[in-house]
């Protein structure tokens, strides 16, 4: 069968729209006709080789679509479902999963490193990879079934879409990771499509005093919406405002999600954190940086703490239906996440679009 998809041949490039061939779905596998997919800034970082996936890649990890047809065996989903993809789905049983960590699931992330023969997408018998073992910039892609949550109907498609990947990662970060109880200060750095969904988090979560940092005032407004009670151009000026308001106590959490972290950024964020403070780090570095600009006597002293994160600590099979039943009480604002949509052939444009800050999300419609 024949897809047109977004393919990235080389770093530096743009995405290429153009007709690849996608196997059809062997055992355990559906394959869904995406109807839309984010543009998240994970996918840009292939493109700027701060991180350096298999090339060549069709991208995209964050997208909803219809199960057009069903491999072999496939007991999950059938044909006709809508639903969300998750990138790192889990399979239910390996050390991580039965553990409770199935963002972690170790099948899932053997097949996100690509194995051979792991992506359905080729041209002309090469194989092209698929970004997050999903490929979600094209009309149709083939994941595995522990890949696909089905959703109700009435649920948009662009809505579903941001679940895959900004919603839960952000929303994670502060619920699940970070912990944030209620009463307690949060900073997020970085309010893009995932660090408002921080916000909404540290909202949901009960956090009293929430500050946003970012440089784009459009951010800030928009942070505003999403649950912030103060929003500030940068990190100097955060400690300024948090040190007022707190009596000089400071952050109990702060949350880093800007499009690309480096070594300096991370310690100047550990800055706005007082005693026993967590610092969460959500956002990705380049695959070279090693070094953190940190005061390690303060860290010390203060028993803070230093958090990765991935996929915001979810279980997609739990979360999705957790975070669309908040959505449609209104205590989760996700049709407002949507700042644009685009075709397949605009993804470029989109991606434009949010280097210069036009966008909290946009969205392609395949
Ligand atoms: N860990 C995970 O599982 C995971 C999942 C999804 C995305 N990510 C990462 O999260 C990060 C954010 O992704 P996104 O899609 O929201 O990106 P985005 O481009 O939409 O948002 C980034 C925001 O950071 C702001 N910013 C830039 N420099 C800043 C600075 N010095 N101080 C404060 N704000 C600054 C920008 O103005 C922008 O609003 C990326 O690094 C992405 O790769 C990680
Ligand atoms: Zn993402
Ligand atoms: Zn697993």
């Amino acid at each position: 069968m024949k897809t047109r998809s977004a393919t990235l041949w080389h770093v530096g490039q743009r995405w290429a729209v153009e007709e690849l061939d996608l196997a059809e779905p062997g055992p355990g596998q559906v394959l869904v006709r995406i109807r839309a997919t984010g543009l998240c800034h994970s996918d840009d970082h292939a493109v700027t080789g701060d991180s350096r996936p298999p090339l060549p890649l069709v991208g995209g990890h964050e997208g909803a679509g219809v199960v057009e047809a069903i491999g072999p065996g496939v007991t999950r989903a059938s044909v006709g479902d809508h639903v969300v993809l998750a990138f790192n789905s889990p399979c239910g049983h390996c050390r991580y999963c039965a553990g409770g960590l199935s963002n972690l699931c170790a099948i899932a992330r053997r097949r996100v490193g690509g194995e051979p023969a792991a992506s359905p997408f080729s041209r002309a018998g090469e194989t092209v990879w698929a970004m997050g073992g999903l490929g979600t910039f094209s009309e149709r892609t083939v994941v595995p079934e522990d890949s696909v949550i089905v959703i109700d109907k009435d649920v948009p498609f662009a809505v579903a879409a941001l679940l895959g990947c900004a919603v839960t990662t952000g929303w994670g970060a502060a619920v699940y990771l970070a912990d944030v109880r209620r009463g307690e200060t949060v900073v997020v750095v970085g309010c893009g499509g995932v660090g408002v969904n921080s916000l909404q988090g540290a909202r949901n979560a009960g956090a009293d005093i929430i500050v946003a940092v970012d440089p784009s005032e459009f951010k800030r407004e928009q942070a505003v919406r999403f649950g912030a009670t103060h929003a500030v151009a940068d990190l100097a000026r955060a400690r300024e405002v948090l040190a007022e308001l707190t009596g000089g106590h400071m952050a109990d959490v702060a949350i880093l999600s800007v499009g690309v972290a480096d070594s300096d950024i991370l310690g100047d964020m550990m800055s706005t954190l007082g005693l026993n403070g967590r610092g969460i780090i959500t956002a990705v570095s380049p695959a070279a940086a090693t070094t953190v600009n940190l005061s390690l006597v303060d860290f010390t002293l203060s028993q803070q703490t230093i958090r990765g994160n991935v996929y915001g600590g979810t279980n997609m099979h739990r979360d999705i239906p957790l975070l669309l039943g908040l959505y449609r009480r209104g205590k989760l604002q996700l049709d407002e996440l949507i700042s644009r949509t685009y075709p397949l052939d605009e993804i470029n444009q989109g991606y434009a679009d949010m280097h210069a800050g036009r966008n909290l999300r946009g969205v392609v419609l395949p």
